[in-house]
C-alpha cells in the first residue's frame, strides 16, 4: 500500500466504506490534502478498501443473489421459454469465487480512484487522541504506526452486526451475515434470526440454491417500514418461494449439539424447537464508535453508540464530522455516500450542500424486489395529510408479460391538495431501477400529473410507473380505474 508521506492534512477520513471513500475523493477533488485511514483485512490478510458494503455487504450479497437467481430460473423457468437442459448442477465453490472476484475488482477500483484523485491511504486502526490528532496503530499488534495532524476529521467507521446473548456466534454453526456469504456448501436447513433486509436477501440466496430456510422474526409486522399492502403481497410471494417467515417469534436459546444448531423460540402459541445445520444472526447492526476517541474530547454519542451529529453531520466538535452507519438515519450505503459529499462541500465553504433525508430510496433485493421512497399511506393518514393514491399491477404490463415477471405492482401516493408525489412503493422485478425515477421526480417536486404527462418508451417496466401516475386521477389506460 502507498505510504502516506505528509504528517499534516487538511482532512483525515477514518474509514474507507461508501461513506468514507466518497468523502475522501470529493475532499481531494475540492483541493484538500486528504488522508483516508482504514483497517479492513480481506481473506488473504491484505488491506481492502470499500468497508462493509464492498467486502461483506451490498456487493457480495448481490453477486450471490444474481447467481442463485440464474440457477432458480434455469431450474424452473427456462422450460417455459422452450429451453431444455439435460442436467443442471450448482458449483458453490465457483459461485463464491465469482463473488470474490467481483469484490476484489471493485475494492481494487477504489484504490485506483484514490490514486487518480490524489487521496493518500494508510492501513491501520485510527484513534482520535486530541481534537487535531489521529494516531494509527496496527490492528493486531496494536503497535503505533503513525501520528498525524488534521484540520478536519471525518469519522466514517461504519457498523458491525449486533450479537444476541441467547445465540452467541459459534464458528461454522451460529454465524453472522459475513459468514453466511461464505458457506462452501448448501445447508439442508438454514435458520435465520431476523427477517429484515439481510435475512430476506441471504435467505433468498440459500433457499434458491436448495436450503429449507426458516426466518424467526420478533416483530408482529413484516417489514414494518414498508407500505402495508405491498409488504403483505411481498410476504405471500416470498413464502410461496419457500421462505418460511415466522413473525412474532422470540428467540429463547440456540445451542450447538452433534453438529446441529438446536433452537428454542416462542410465539403466540407457546415454545417451539427447531434444528438447523446453520443459524444466521441478522438482527441489525450497531455503530462502530467504541475506542475511537476518549470522553475528554467531548464528541457525544447516544446509548446505542451512535455519534450525535447535526443536519450537516458535524459532531459536537465543529471540525470533526461523522457520516454513514455510525450516525443516525438508515444504515444504507448511498445515504452514507451522500453525507460524505455534503461534508466535503461544507468543509470547502459550500454551505448550501445538504442531504434530503426524506428522499432516501430503500431497496430489498429479493425477487421480485421491494423498493420505496417517501411516505406510506399510513404515515400520511397519521400526519393528517389527505391523499390520492394510484396503483398499477405488472400483470397488465406488456413488457412484464414478455419477461414473465407479472408479479407485483406500483403504488403512487400524491397530496390531494397539491398533487405533489409524497411516496412511491414498488414490488416487482427491477424495482431497484424503477425507484430511481420516483426519487428524481420527488427531488424535482413533481406532481402525479407531471409524471402522467411524461412519455415512456414501450414496452418497458417503467410504463407501469406512468400508468400508476395516471391512475392517481382515475385515468389509467390499461386497467379499469
Ligand atoms: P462501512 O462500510 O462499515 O465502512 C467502515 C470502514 O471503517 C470499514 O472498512 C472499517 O474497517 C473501517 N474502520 C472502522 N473503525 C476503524 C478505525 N478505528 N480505524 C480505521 N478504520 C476503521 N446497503 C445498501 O445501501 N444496499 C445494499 O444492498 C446493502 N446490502 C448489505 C448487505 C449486507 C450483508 C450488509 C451487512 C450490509 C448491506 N448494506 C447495504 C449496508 C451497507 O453495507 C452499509 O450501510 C454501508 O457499508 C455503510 O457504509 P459506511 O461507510 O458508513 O461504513
Ligand atoms: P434490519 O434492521 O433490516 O432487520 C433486523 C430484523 O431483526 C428486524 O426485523 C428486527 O425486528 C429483527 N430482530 C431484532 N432482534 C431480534 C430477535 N431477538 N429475534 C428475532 N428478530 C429480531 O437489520 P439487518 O437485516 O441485520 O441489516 C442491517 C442493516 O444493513 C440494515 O439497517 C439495512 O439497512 C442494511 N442492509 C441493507 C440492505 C439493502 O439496502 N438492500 C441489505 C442488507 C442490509
Amino acid at each position: 500500500m502507498a505510504k502516506a508521506k505528509n504528517e499534516k492534512w487538511d482532512v483525515v477520513v477514518i474509514g474507507a466504506g461508501p461513506a468514507g471513500y466518497v468523502a475522501a475523493i470529493r475532499c481531494a477533488q475540492l483541493g484538500f490534502k486528504t488522508l483516508c485511514i482504514d483497517e479492513w483485512i480481506d481473506h488473504a490478510g491484505d488491506s481492502s478498501l470499500g468497508g462493509t458494503c464492498l467486502n461483506v455487504g451490498c456487493i457480495p450479497s448481490k453477486a450471490l443473489l444474481e447467481s442463485s437467481h440464474l440457477y432458480q430460473l434455469a431450474r424452473s423457468d427456462f422450460e417455459h421459454h422452450g429451453i431444455a437442459m439435460s442436467s443442471l448442477d450448482i458449483n458453490v465453490e465457483a459461485m463464491l469465487a465469482r463473488k470474490d472476484k467481483v469484490v476484489s475488482d471493485l475494492t481494487d477500483g477504489i484504490r485506483t480512484l484514490f490514486k487518480a484523485n490524489g487521496v493518500s491511504e494508510l492501513h491501520g486502526r485510527a484513534k482520535i487522541t486530541a481534537l487535531d490528532t489521529v494516531v494509527i496503530s496496527d490492528r493486531k499488534t496494536r503497535k503505533k504506526i503513525k501520528k498525524v495532524k488534521a484540520k478536519n476529521i471525518i469519522i466514517a467507521t461504519g457498523s458491525s452486526p449486533i450479537r444476541l446473548q441467547q445465540a452467541m456466534i459459534q464458528d461454522d454453526y451460529i454465524i453472522d451475515s459475513a459468514a453466511a456469504l461464505e458457506l462452501d456448501k448448501v445447508p439442508q436447513r438454514l435458520g435465520i434470526v431476523g427477517a429484515g433486509a439481510i435475512g430476506l436477501e441471504l435467505g433468498s440466496v440459500w433457499s434458491r440454491l436448495g436450503s429449507e430456510v426458516v426466518l424467526l422474526e420478533a416483530m408482529k409486522d413484516f417489514l414494518p417500514l414498508t407500505d402495508r399492502k405491498l409488504s403483505n403481497i411481498a410476504k405471500r410471494s416470498l413464502m410461496k418461494q419457500g421462505l418460511d417467515i415466522q413473525l412474532n417469534s422470540r428467540m429463547i436459546e440456540a445451542r450447538v449439539k452433534n453438529n446441529k444448531v438446536h433452537v428454542v423460540y416462542e410465539d403466540r402459541n407457546g415454545e417451539h424447537k427447531e434444528v438447523f445445520d446453520k443459524l444466521v444472526i441478522a438482527v441489525g447492526r450497531k455503530p462502530n464508535s467504541d475506542r475511537l476517541f476518549g470522553e475528554e474530547l467531548g464528541i457525544e454519542t447516544d446509548e446505542r453508540h451512535t455519534i450525535m451529529v447535526n443536519k450537516k453531520c458535524q459532531t459536537s466538535v465543529p471540525h470533526i464530522y461523522a457520516i454513514g452507519d455510525v450516525v443516525r438515519g438508515p444504515m444504507l450505503a448511498h445515504k452514507g455516500s451522500e453525507e460524505g459529499i455534503m461534508v466535503a462541500e461544507n468543509i470547502a465553504g459550500n454551505n448550501h450542500a445538504e442531504v434530503d433525508y426524506d428522499l432516501v430510496p430503500y431497496v430489498i433485493y429479493t425477487h421480485p424486489e421491494i423498493a420505496w421512497v417517501g411516505k406510506t399511506e399510513e404515515e400520511c393518514k397519521n400526519a393528517g395529510i389527505k391523499t390520492n393514491v394510484g396503483s398499477f399491477p405488472f400483470a397488465a404490463s406488456g413488457r412484464a408479460r414478455a419477461m414473465a415477471e407479472i408479479e407485483g405492482q406500483v403504488k403512487i401516493i400524491a397530496d390531494a391538495e397539491t398533487d405533489r408525489v409524497l411516496g412511491v412503493h414498488i414490488f416487482s422485478a427491477q424495482a431497484s431501477e424503477l425507484i430511481a425515477q420516483a426519487v428524481l421526480m420527488m427531488e424535482m417536486q413533481a406532481t402525479a400529473e407531471d409524471m402522467a404527462l411524461t412519455m415512456f418508451a414501450h414496452p418497458t417496466m417503467s410504463e407501469s410507473m406512468h400508468e400508476a401516475a395516471l391512475s392517481v386521477h382515475g385515468q389509467a389506460i390499461h386497467i379499469k380505474n
